[in-house]
């Protein structure tokens, strides 16, 4: 590798500022070669900000996610204050569980740039590549019982829907697909995945994962992909930078959360249902049935009536849905 990308990969895993003295010493360069290549990775178009007496980070460029650039939107709150980022990672939600079994606090958040093992519902797996993806999963301790933690995914549902939209400065209007997929235009751009740690004896939680995974830059999909899923930058049009996303999505996390217990999102989250009213199959196993998509309930289950005029009331646990032209 040249020094100008080791010094680009450099700023990349620090994700933080990095001083060019730390810089030169690491890569064993003199500080007048760092410039140099700081310089011309400049002029490739990568925004590298330097502050006096502390050094240089990434701001922007086809890669950048990182800390300083993250922090320049961020509120403060609990969720978040610890950010663990990778370049590169399996998967983020098994990494979160990781540090939950270790007692990292409520509102631990790790995210990646890629994920080589990202996870998706019912073992399948959730395509992450580099460079446009965020892949962010958060730990998280409420205080409720396993049966509640169906509102946790409808929260973060209106976590990313709104926080999308800000991304784009009003540009997309996204949509909610009971109960863990928000569209934008009738395609894909997040999935959500909740994981709990159970104490068996109260069948109290003693953590939820709640791993997020959204496209926000410009994406190609592979062709079983390309008709079911898009990103924030391919419908709006433009760049979304991707350290702004991330922290919008924090920030409505921390004024979601207090909701938790009471459920007001429930209202947004109905709102947003691109569900209810619509024809939609239910899946369970092996077993798929047509019906009517009629409500969310409080309880975060979607009430469908069948073709034989029966009412039933799914929980999400084992049960996803399809939409009637998917
Ligand atoms: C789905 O659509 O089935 C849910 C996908 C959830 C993907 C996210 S990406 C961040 C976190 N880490 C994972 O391995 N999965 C979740």
């Amino acid at each position: 590798m040249s020094i100008k990308e080791d010094v680009l990969s450099k700023l990349l895993e620090a994700g933080d500022v990095v001083s060019g003295s730390e810089l030169a010493r690491s890569l064993e360069v003199s500080r007048s070669a760092v410039w140099k290549a700081i310089e011309q990775l400049r002029k490739e178009g990568y925004e590298i900000n330097a502050a006096t007496n502390r050094g240089y980070w990434l701001a922007s460029g086809p890669e950048a996610l990182t800390l300083p650039e993250i922090r320049r939107w961020l509120a403060p709150g609990p969720i978040g204050a610890r950010l663990e980022i990778h370049d590169e990672i399996d998967s983020t939600n098994r990494r979160a569980k990781e540090l939950a079994l270790q007692g990292a606090p409520h509102g631990t958040a790790v995210l990646a740039r890629r994920q080589t093992g990202g996870r998706g519902r019912f073992g399948r797996s959730f395509f992450s590549p580099e460079g446009s993806g965020v892949y962010i999963s958060f730990v998280l301790r409420p205080n409720l019982t396993a049966d509640r933690a169906v509102m946790l995914t409808s929260l973060c549902a209106v976590a990313v829907a709104r926080a999308a939209e800000r991304a784009a400065d009003g540009g997309i209007e996204a949509k909610i697909k009971w109960v863990n997929d928000v569209y934008v235009h009738g395609r894909k751009i997040c999935g959500i995945l909740c994981e709990a740690g159970l104490d068996f004896e109260s069948s109290q939680m003693q953590y939820v994962v709640a791993g997020i995974g959204v496209n926000v830059g410009e994406m190609e999909f592979p062709p079983e992909l390309s008709g079911i899923a898009t990103s924030i930058s391919n419908e709006c049009g433009r760049p979304i930078p991707r350290s702004r996303f991330c922290a919008e999505l924090i920030n409505e996390l921390n004024v979601l959360y207090p909701q938790l217990g009471a459920g007001e999102f429930m209202a947004e989250n109905r709102a947003r249902s691109n569900v209810i009213g619509r024809r939609v199959y239910v899946l369970r196993g092996d077993e798929s049935y047509p019906a009517t998509a009629v409500d969310i309930d409080d309880g975060g289950s979607l009430i469908v009536r069948t073709d034989e005029g029966e009412t039933r009331t799914l929980r999400s646990g084992e049960i996803s849905i399809k939409l009637d032209r998917e």
